[in-house]
């Protein structure tokens, strides 16, 4: 059984869609961030501060390595800027069919304009960073993805009906 990959920006719900889908799946989920957070034993935030982003990019990578020939049959939740290296969209299709969640930077706002988690979107005016980052990264998650879901609008029950038809 494959794996399935869910990619996107910060705030499209790949947590929350990866926990759900584990349910309705009955299969285990794994998320990037949770298992650096827990093998570096500090928060992203953390990292960032103190090692930079280059740091966290790249023990991004080491986790995608650790994943490939270990995982089958899971549900694989990975943080926003990891389909942006080459290499690892390179590793993602080789771990399984790749979901890019796609929403709207109005949509990212709303979630995450109380959000105090992301290194990348803190400052005056959150909105334009949310897009100009979207903008830059799009390509590249379409690049990774065997399927586009569009989420904006929608219910969590829909989004999952929509990967279930899908999943291989
Ligand atoms: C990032 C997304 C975050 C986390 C880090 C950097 C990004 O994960 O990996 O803050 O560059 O988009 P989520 O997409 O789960 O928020």
């Amino acid at each position: 059984m494959e794996n399935v990959i869910l990619i996107g920006f910060m705030g499209c719900g790949k947590t929350t869609v990866g926990l759900r889908l584990s349910y309705r799946l009955r299969r285990t989920v794994i998320d990037t961030d949770k298992e650096i957070e827990r093998e570096e034993k500090r928060t992203i935030s953390d990292i960032f501060a103190a090692d930079g982003e280059a740091y966290f990019r790249d023990r991004e990578t080491d986790c995608l390595k650790k994943l490939s020939g270990n995982t089958a049959g899971q549900i694989i939740s990975v943080g926003g800027g990891l389909p942006l290296r080459e290499e690892n969209r390179r590793l993602l299709h080789e771990l399984g069919q790749v979901f890019y969640l796609r929403a709207k930077g109005e949509t990212i706002y709303e979630r995450l304009k109380d959000d105090n988690t992301r290194p990348l979107l803190q400052g005056d005016d959150p909105l334009t960073k949310i897009r100009t980052l979207l903008d830059e990264r799009d390509p590249y998650y379409r690049e990774a993805a065997d399927v586009v879901i569009a989420v904006d609008g929608k219910s969590f029950e829909q989004i999952l009906d929509e990967i279930e038809e899908k999943v291989k």
